[in-house]
């Protein structure tokens, strides 16, 4: 049985932990395989509202099993807690057995942190506007050869060996920015942490993945992030530091690129970005308050205010190609009604040309966008459960972008509950 990946193809925060949830049920693994607590994952039902920041989404199903795959980065302290949050409202993950973690995941030290902040201050105006969760650091150490991964947690030495990467920060620290922030509450926390962790089955997970497909068993590949926040094809460098397209679960889970069947890609029916960097579509006027305001766009895992913008079609189209998507999920169409018009970019025009593509360099020439308006719904779509309910402006903007970007619209969401989905086709 082939690998399906779920993945965003726009800035994050299309609704992921959302349809991991929704489509759980039909898997035996959901195994997240890259970014860290950078992620804010938000899952509704029964009037609860959870947001998973390393954990996969699939933890509230009986039957599914959970992997933190080994492109993963984890921070102990938000793993715990997570756990601690999931444990008060019910759900021991310890005690259910349903979560493992890979021995090959890295580890966010509290220094990372450190560093992260310490980048980014010392950018100022041109600053990432990361997460600040240390996910960069941890990364360069890992492809820097120097990073301490979930397995070393078990080993004699693990103290001696985190010691050693922490005076390594230190002095990197002192080196470059003159000062080091006290971070020994942190590092107790981090120890304290380690000890909870250390009681999950911690896994050679590129076997049990390999296993699973063996045995014919359905895996669900969780991605974080979205396609143009991936550090080689996205708005370099406004970026994270992982692979968030297809290929990255590949490499997140040590699995073959001919294992992956399904290519799930979820997009809003307009776009959003927390953070900085270029946005082509971008409403910087009241236009671009309302939808932040009707779709509550405010950062699951920093709070901060998302930009929001019109769907931008030459960067879906690209996320469609980098990923070979062949499933689109469409989530917050809800939002939209009430619009009179809304628009989709079609085109940009960018050094005098008009073209339908994403180029090279988005940062520092602007590329304008060229929009298609298109007429707006007035119905309220939250309560809708069935296809003959879709209002037909709503129906037209589907068919639009089906035609546009060659691949179906399987799912569409109205609404950020569980049961707040239609399956289209
Ligand atoms: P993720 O990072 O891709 O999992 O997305 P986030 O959880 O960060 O952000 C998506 C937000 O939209 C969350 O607050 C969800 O509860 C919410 N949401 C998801 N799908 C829908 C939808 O179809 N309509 C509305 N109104 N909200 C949605
Ligand atoms: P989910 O999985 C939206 C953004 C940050 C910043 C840039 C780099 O919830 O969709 P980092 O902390 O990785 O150094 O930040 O990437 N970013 C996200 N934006 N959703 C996310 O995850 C994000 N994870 C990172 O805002 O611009
Ligand atoms: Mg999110």
């Amino acid at each position: 049985m082939a690998v399906d990946v779920l993945l965003g193809l726009q800035w994050g925060d299309e609704g992921k932990g959302k349809i991991v949830d929704v489509l759980s049920a039909g898997y035996d693994l959901i195994a997240r395989f890259q970014g860290g607590p950078n992620a804010g994952h938000t899952l509704e039902f029964d009037g609860k509202k959870f947001v998973l920041n390393t954990i996969p989404s699939g933890i509230f199903f009986e039957n599914t099993i959970n992997l933190i795959g080994n492109g993963v980065v984890i921070d102990p302290i938000t793993l715990k807690k997570e756990l601690d949050k999931l444990k008060d409202a019910g759900h021991d993950l310890l005690a259910k057995k349903n979560l493992l973690i890979a021995k090959k995941a890295h580890l966010i030290l509290p220094t990372h942190q450190l560093l992260d902040a310490a980048n980014e201050k010392k950018m100022g105006e041109g600053k990432i506007g990361s997460t600040l969760k240390g996910i960069g650091p941890t990364y360069m150490d890992k492809t820097g050869r120097n990073g301490l991964r979930i397995g070393d947690i078990t080993l004699p030495d693990f103290k001696e060996r985190y010691q050693k990467l922490v005076d390594k920060h230190v002095s990197m620290l002192l080196q470059l920015y003159g000062e080091v922030a006290d971070f020994s509450e942190r590092e107790a926390l981090f120890f304290e942490a380690l000890d909870v962790l250390r009681q999950f089955p911690l896994v050679d997970s590129e076997h049990l993945v390999n296993n699973y497909i063996k045995d014919g068993k359905k895996v669900l590949a969780e991605g974080a992030q979205g396609a143009m926040l991936d550090i080689d094809f996205g708005s370099y460098p406004f970026v994270t530091s992982s692979n968030t397209t297809a290929a990255g679960a590949c490499t997140g889970l040590g699995i073959a690129p001919q294992q992956i069947g399904e290519v799930i890609g979820i997009f809003k029916a307009y776009c959003t970005r927390v953070g900085g960097g270029p946005f082509p579509t971008e409403l910087d006027d009241e236009m671009g308050e309302e939808l932040r305001r009707i779709g509550h766009e405010f950062g699951a895992t920093t709070g901060r205010p998302r930009r929001t913008g019109w769907i931008d079609l030459p960067a879906l189209k690209y996320a469609i190609m980098l990923n070979g998507v062949t499933q689109l999920v469409m989530t917050k169409a809800d939002v939209l009604s009430g619009f009179e018009k809304i628009y989709a970019c079609t085109h940009y025009n960018y050094l005098g040309e008009q073209i339908d593509y994403m180029p090279y360099d988005i940062c520092s020439v602007k590329p304008e966008p060229v929009y298609k308006e298109i007429d707006g719904w007035n119905e309220d779509l939250t309560g809708i459960t069935e296809l003959s309910e879709i209002p037909a402006k709503l129906q037209s903007y589907i068919d639009f972008l089906e035609a546009e970007l060659g691949v179906p619209v399987k799912y569409l969401s109205v609404g950020p509950d569980r049961k707040q989905t239609l399956v289209l086709h």
